[in-house]
């Protein structure tokens, strides 16, 4: 861990940041951090560079564009010039986003920390959220709804920002899988953050009355006997600060009996009780001098400040020295690598797969078993297969869940041997669902380590495998979205079969995301929305090489797709087999393939053609 003294380029280097324009991005977060956020700043500085420079673009990106909004437009109720060039920032960003580029240094900034935490773009709303009600300011009736619009705009926030914290601890666990299975830490995160915002609105109300805001609720004015229009002309009574005193109470108690949450790594948790402690010294500050609230900022002592930061910075020093950051962010891709063969293909990229030793076969099957011959016009080229049934595999032998996926990926890899033996070029297996984050934590867990895991081995068995990923980076541990792209970069030269990992993986969600980027082409003027056709949209969905599914195979008994390929799979075979998942092996795929070599396909003609195969006909009746 460096010293907290290391200069601004140290920590972008420390962070993998090396592009000099990113890095003028953060440095403008950075700068707004420290300008405006003295506490974060400061808390900021214990944490390690990665964690830090993730600190400054969340914190900084707001204020910095808050500030810009500022001289954007003169200040004042509603400001339709502030509003309306923070709206265009705002569109501008989810164009980039979704581009994955950053046109404004600050905007890349916090594009490069989401995309390397995975942080999801609903986060991204939030934060938004909190600029806009910036310009037109908060006005809350009753101490009821100031808490509604804290547990929807600011608690989220916290939560997010503590999800990096807990990441640094070793858990990659979504906040609200944790706020779900520890329900108290869930309330303690929301009273703390209660009492974070109720100190805020007191220290920025001076800001606030500038803008004629007051972000207090009304009835606490009414019950204090506190005049609005008294406040407004900063007009400092007994009673302002009696409600001053008051507030500042009410906000230390409710941090007093907010325990921190358990962290597993010390550091994060001395990092916590300073930010916790500052706050408290902030609280101090503002109820020792209420009637100064009225016309600046109180600045926390600085002697109290010092004395608080100087031994967390130490102990915090050491706790990261004893236990290193363990987590490698993820940086983004910011511009993938789109074909890998052909003209275009880089230098380094071409003498990497040069150098790479040729594939090996796939090991045979412990059996002996070899692959059935299918006639060539009778192969799929396509075999899609929803793995399911692990769960009840487990169950059914009084294993608990995760066995039956640590189980299933012994069956995956089984699979893909056969695969390539039988000479399949395209297999494409559902691993996680958009659905399948509503299962219990320890269950995701074991799916988030199992997923990359067999993704690892099969890239470590330098077989003929292109490994390519469908799906959604959304609530994705970085680790995982390192893993599966780095598999992909690492296999893109093999030609073999190509395997589809379909993990954080939603058909309607895929069809959206295409709909939504062709829509954007189309606005931006690059496409032609009159002449939309399937071919052309299909450019937009995630692996836009997929070739339709000639055979669809579903394990573990149940008859249904899950929003698995709704697009690639309208003319598919079906095939639902009872075997669960985990008792699979590369027979079970042969014996698939050769009930497809069986059937008679039409889509939609008569059957001028009637079996595949003379050699196969006859023994079982076309289905269709
Ligand atoms: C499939 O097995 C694996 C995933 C969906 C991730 P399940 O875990 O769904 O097993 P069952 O259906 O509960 O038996
Ligand atoms: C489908 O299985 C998803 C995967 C196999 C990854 P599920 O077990 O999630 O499907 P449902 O819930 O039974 O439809
Ligand atoms: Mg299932």
């Amino acid at each position: 861990m460096s010293s907290p003294a290391v200069p601004a380029t140290c920590v972008y280097r420390r962070s993998g940041i090396h592009d000099a324009a990113l890095r003028s991005g953060y440095e403008a977060c950075r700068r707004a951090t420290r300008a405006t956020g003295e506490i974060e700043y400061a808390v900021s500085l214990l944490l390690p560079p990665p964690l830090r420079t993730a600190t400054w673009a969340l914190y900084g990106a707001v204020r910095a564009v808050d500030d810009l909004a500022d001289a954007a437009g003169p200040t004042g109720e509603a400001d339709p010039g502030r509003a309306g060039w923070l709206e265009a920032w705002i569109s501008a960003f989810d164009t980039d986003l979704r581009e994955g580029r950053g046109s404004d240094p600050v905007r890349q900034a916090l594009i490069h920390t989401m995309l390397t935490w995975n942080l999801p773009p609903g986060f991204l709303h939030t934060l938004f959220e909190e600029l806009r009600q910036d310009v037109h300011g908060r006005q809350f009736a009753t101490w009821e709804e100031w808490r509604r619009y804290n547990s929807l705009i600011n608690t989220p926030l916290v939560l997010r920002a503590g999800s990096l914290l807990l990441r640094a601890a070793g858990l990659s666990a979504e906040p609200e899988a944790i706020a779900v299975s520890v329900p108290d830490a869930a309330v303690a995160w929301h009273t703390a953050v209660e009492a974070l915002y109720l100190t805020d609105a007191l220290v920025d109300l001076s800001d606030d009355l500038g803008r004629g805001h007051v972000a207090l609720p009304q009835e606490a004015l009414d019950e204090a006997g506190v005049c609005r229009t008294d406040l407004l002309a900063r007009r400092a009574t007994p009673e302002f600060e009696d409600l001053v005193r008051h507030l500042a109470d009410r906000a230390r108690t409710w941090l007093d009996h907010a325990s921190l949450p358990p962290v597993l790594h010390p550091a994060v948790g001395i990092a916590l009780g300073a930010y916790t402690d500052l706050y408290r010294l902030r609280l101090k500050a503002a109820a020792d001098a209420p009637a100064a609230l009225l016309h600046r900022r109180p600045a926390l002592p600085r002697g109290a400040r010092l004395r608080l930061l100087l031994p967390a910075r130490a102990k915090a020093a050491l706790a990261w020295g004893l236990f290193p950051f363990p987590i490698q962010p993820c940086p983004p891709e910011l511009a993938p690598a789109e074909t890998p063969e052909g003209p275009d293909e880089p230098e380094e990229t071409r003498s990497q797969a040069a150098r790479r030793p040729p594939a090996l076969p796939p090991p045979p099957h412990p059996s002996g078993a070899r692959p059935p011959r299918l006639p060539a016009e009778a192969m799929p080229r396509h075999v899609a297969i929803v793995m399911d049934g692990n769960g009840r595999w487990a169950t059914a032998r009084g294993l608990p869940r995760p066995d039956g996926h640590r189980q299933g990926a012994e069956a995956l890899v089984d699979v893909v041997h056969g695969a390539l033996e039988i000479g399949l070029k395209h297999l494409t297996l559902y691993a996680f669902s958009t659905e399948n984050w509503k299962r219990p934590a320890d269950e995701l867990q074991a799916l988030m380590y199992e997923i990359p895991q067999v993704v690892l081995r099969l890239v470590d068995e330098e077989l003929d495998v292109r490994v390519r990923w469908a799906g959604t980076r959304s609530r994705l541990p970085a680790d995982v979205i390192g893993t599966l792209l780095q598999a992909e970069r690492a296999t893109h030269d093999r030609t073999g079969l190509t395997l589809t990992m379909c993990v954080n993986y939603g058909g309607r969600a895929e069809i959206t995301a295409a709909a939504a980027r062709l829509a954007q082409e189309a606005v931006a003027g690059r496409a032609d929305p009159g002449s939309v056709s399937e071919h052309a949209f299909a450019r937009y969905l995630y692996v836009p090489e997929l070739p339709d599914v000639d055979l669809l195979v579903r394990t573990g008994g149940d008859q249904r797709t899950s929003n698995f390929l709704p697009w690639q799979a309208t003319y598919a075979e079906m095939l639902f087999l009872e075997t669960p998942w985990p008792a699979v092996d590369r027979r079970t795929l042969w014996d698939a393939m050769e009930q497809y070599a069986r059937r008679t396909r039409r889509y939609g003609s008569v059957p001028r053609i009637p079996a595949q195969t003379a050699s196969l006909r006859g023994q079982e009746a076309p289905t269709r």
